[in-house]
């Protein structure tokens, strides 16, 4: 369980990356409300990967990877959602897999820690879902893809 524990720690450490490096490409492009909306998001998880590193730091002992590179370019403005969209989806299985892993131990401990992540997953696969959808609508506009940035500039 501490071996999965610390692998998920990884992975939302490499999730903060994800998305600093979607906010510099943002930035490239003109794009400072997704930018500034892509940081918020890094920080996000950087509070996830500290929920984990607290937990298994509480029950055990942390053990840091290296951390994968991500990605440095997306298609246009809906390439960075729509892949973080891919990547929600896919911290969703990895949660899954490890709330499996506890109950297969009899860990409820670390099944009810898991339990604000199953939830938080909900959340994050929705607000990405949405701000595809808001991409998609604007399609080549400028002003609405302007409008757009405008209000994601707006999330703290
Ligand atoms: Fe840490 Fe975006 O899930």
């Amino acid at each position: 369980m501490q071996e999965a524990m610390n692998g998920q720690l990884n992975a939302e450490i490499f999730s903060g990356y994800l998305y600093l490096s979607m906010s510099a490409y943002y930035e490239s492009i003109g794009m400072p409300g997704f930018a500034s909306w892509m940081r918020v998001q890094r920080l996000e998880e950087l509070t996830h990967a500290m929920k984990f590193f607290d937990y298994i730091a509480e029950n055990g002992r942390v053990r840091l990877a290296a951390v994968d590179a991500p990605p440095f370019e997306w298609d246009g403005v809906p390439g960075p959602f729509e892949a973080a969209l891919e990547h929600e989806r896919k911290v969703t299985g990895l949660i899954n897999g490890l709330v499996e892993t506890a109950r297969s131990e009899g860990d409820l401990e670390t099944e009810e820690f898991l339990a604000w992540f199953v939830s938080e997953q909900v959340e994050e696969e929705e607000t990405a879902e949405k701000i595809v959808d808001m991409i998609k609508s604007a399609g080549d506009s400028t002003e609405e893809l302007e409008k757009l940035d405008g209000e994601l500039a707006m999330r703290t």
